[in-house]
């Protein structure tokens, strides 16, 4: 049975110009109609948007819906059954495991009444900590079919970033895994599951953990279930679960991400909006039409892996890719390429910092000429800045569109982007590309006038948000506001600077505030500085992204000792590496610090992180004119020039 019923290419009708003046012309019809066309409801909306709800509004506030139903059962339903829905290839492991449609959800099924048995229903919270396995789907999916609410955790995170999740989000039941396996070393989660169950202020009270073939973890009895068991139970009974009709307001997951402060935000997604969008920007951004293989290569616990790993390719019927291996040494510079001749992909997405060392190590591009990428389409990069000689070593290496786009955790989807499923267009290099339909840009000033093309400033949405994107924050109506909707009154504000040229393509130039992205990872600075300050040797500190050839951008600490401790620069050093990867997790890179006598401050006593990254990365940059002593920045430089070396 094909795909009849799915919407037809945009592209069909008139390529992006013309899709952006239908939207905007009409954006509820728009999205009404993709809604009607993309999404088997349980009731169809009547209504497109309610501007009374919410914060800003809702989508679709009368359609019923079940987002597993459409990522699972209406496909078997329609006879595609036996086709692949999830392809998990790790090299890690020496494995290979393809999933069918019909396979996959009666281990859905199972888990859901496994869950379901652990008292878990709609609106409870599940938290998902666990490595790039089909389980981690399973659970993902198993929840949406109760109406449960997950809030997956990347593996690369330390007990105490899972603890403030689960404090915040307060989850019934943690799901966790023995162990990850990273190239170097096998990641013991259980443990970290374990202190962050401790940290937890309001621990659930259950815990079921897979146990994988690489190492055993110790169940607590009482308290820690075992996958297999429970689910060979589940299984053998045949268990058979309804999908939960739920309103498409309702949530389907929370997912963290960094802000400014320490504590983590929870970007809320709903279940009718987000399966409208991103079915909508697998075809019209990604170029994917139903049935077809995307690959992106990202974590299930980042957006993109909630986005176009297992949500977005399984709601369009298609195949998703679960890769548990990374761009090179698993088990060399041509992983991606193996994986997209040999499962067929015809788009992929990566972050620019696995194309800088894949580049690394194949410098002249030899390893894709190695496979069959006849019907791979283009490559997408996104979650930091795309240098030119980046996406134009990977353009001559592959002979392939290269293509940017800009989003946000929040949003869910491209918000800018040249679109390969509504036709390339002539985008600079460098640049991520134009507005995408449903979203509307301007770049305002300090007093939120609307600036004219080519001058910087803040890039905001004009409310409403596009559906797919938060309706709020979990809990957290007035900080969601106070974050994303104050400043600017009738927008979102991005937190990113940026400008856009006269034909509305879109410059990102970097954030706002205190967050940067480690190899395509989102961090908090700020939040860096919170486990810094707290070591007792730093009378002082401050913690800036400064540029990195391979990851983007990595952290540097710069910290004022205090007078008379008699422990030596490098042994502070060591212990605040060490702090780091114990509060925030080793994906924080967290290596360098640089000692000062004092920082740089405003008269009002501001610290200048942009000064800093500036002398860092050796930009040009002019003394700021609320700077309390100019003399501070020479010294900076001199400590630079002089200090300690750093790996
Ligand atoms: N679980 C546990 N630990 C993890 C982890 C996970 N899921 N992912 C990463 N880590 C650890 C790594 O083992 C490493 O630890 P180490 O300091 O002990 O070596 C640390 O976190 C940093 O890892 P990583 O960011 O992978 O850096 P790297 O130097 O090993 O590799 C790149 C560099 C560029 C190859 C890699 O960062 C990469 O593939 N980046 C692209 C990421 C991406 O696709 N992002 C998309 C987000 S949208
Ligand atoms: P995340 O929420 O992890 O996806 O990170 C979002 C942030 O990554 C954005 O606010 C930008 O600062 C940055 N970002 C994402 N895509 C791009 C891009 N194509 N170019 C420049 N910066 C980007």
């Amino acid at each position: 049975m094909g795909f009849e019923h799915f919407p037809k290419l945009a592209a069909e009708r008139g390529g992006y110009a013309a899709a952006y003046a239908r939207w905007k012309a009409d954006p509820l019809g728009f999205w009404m109609e993709r809604a009607l066309l993309g999404v088997d409801w349980f009731e169809r909306p009547r209504t497109a948007f309610d501007p009374e709800a919410g914060p800003y509004g809702r989508w679709f506030p009368d359609g019923i819906c079940n987002t597993c139903h459409n990522a699972l059962d209406r496909h078997v339903a329609a006879g595609r059954g036996e086709r692949v829905a999830l392809i998990h290839d790790s090299p890690v492991t020496g494995t290979l495991r393809r999933l069918t449609y019909a396979g996959l959800l009666r281990e859905v099924k199972a888990f859901a009444a496994t869950l379901a048995g652990f008292g878990i229903g709609k609106g409870d919270r599940v938290v998902i900590y666990m490595p790039m396995v089909p389980e981690t789907a399973i659970a993902m999916l198993a929840c949406a079919r109760l109406g449960a609410i997950h809030s997956v955790v990347f593996g690369g995170f330390a007990a105490r970033e899972l603890a403030h999740r689960i404090d915040d989000v307060r989850p019934k039941l943690i799901v966790t895994a023995s162990c990850g396996i990273e190239p170097s070393r096998t990641v013991a989660y259980k443990p970290l599951a374990d202190r962050a169950l401790e940290l937890a202020r309001h621990p659930p009270g259950a815990m079921i953990v897979l146990q994988r073939p690489q190492l055993a973890a110790e169940l607590r009895p009482g308290r820690d279930h075992d996958w297999h068991a429970l689910q060979d139970a589940a299984l053998a009974a045949g268990a058979d679960v309804p999908c939960t009709p739920l309103a498409a307001t309702d949530p389907l997951y929370v997912l963290y991400t960094s802000g400014t402060t320490g504590r983590p935000k929870g970007v809320v997604r709903d279940n009718g909006g987000h399966m409208v969008a991103i079915a909508y920007a697998l075809e019209a951004v990604y170029g994917v039409k139903p049935g077809e293989t995307f690959f992106a290569a990202s974590d299930l616990g980042w957006v993109v892996g909630h986005s176009f790993i297992v949500y977005g390719p399984l709601v369009q019927g298609g195949t998703g890719i679960l890769y548990e291996g990374k761009p090179v040494g698993t088990p060399d510079a041509g992983a991606f390429w193996r994986l997209i001749a040999e499962h067929g992909a015809v788009s992929a997405f990566t972050a620019p910092s696995a194309v800088r060392a894949i580049r690394r190590e194949d410098p002249d591009g030899l390893l894709p000429g190695r496979y069959d990428l006849s019907r791979f389409r283009a490559l997408f990069v996104s979650g930091e800045h795309a240098d030119a000689a980046t996406v134009d070593w990977a353009r001559r290496a592959l002979g392939k569109p290269v293509l940017d786009q800009w989003w946000q955790t929040e949003i869910g989807w491209p918000i800018a982007a040249n679109p390969l499923g509504l036709g390339i267009l002539d985008v600079p290099v460098g640049q991520p590309g134009v507005a995408m339909p449903g979203h509307r840009l301007d770049v305002l000033g300090p007093d939120g006038t609307v600036l004219p093309p080519g001058r910087t400033g803040t890039i905001a949405l004009r409310l409403p948000l596009a559906p797919g994107a938060l309706p709020t924050l979990w809990n957290a109506d007035s900080r969601f506001r106070d974050t994303y909707l104050a400043e600017f009154p009738g927008y979102y504000s991005t937190s990113d600077a940026g400008r856009l040229d006269a034909s509305g393509i879109v410059s990102v130039l970097g954030r706002t505030d205190d967050v940067i992205n480690v190899s395509g990872h989102r961090l908090s600075t700020g939040e860096m500085e919170d486990v810094v300050a707290a070591h007792p040797a730093v009378a002082e500190c401050a913690v800036v992204g400064a540029h990195d050839e391979l990851k983007g951008a990595v952290p540097v600490g710069f910290v004022v000792p205090k007078l008379g401790i008699a422990e030596t620069e490098a042994a502070i050093r060591e212990a605040l590496v060490a702090a780091i990867r114990e509060a925030i997790g080793p994906v924080a890179a967290f290596r360098r610090v640089v000692f000062v006598a004092r920082l740089p401050k405003t008269r009002s006593g501001k610290v200048l992180r942009g000064t800093l990254r500036q002398i860092l990365d050796g930009t040009p940059f002019e003394v700021p004119a609320t700077i309390e002593d100019p003399a501070v920045l020479p010294e900076i430089a001199a400590a630079l020039a002089t200090g300690m070396p750093q790996p």
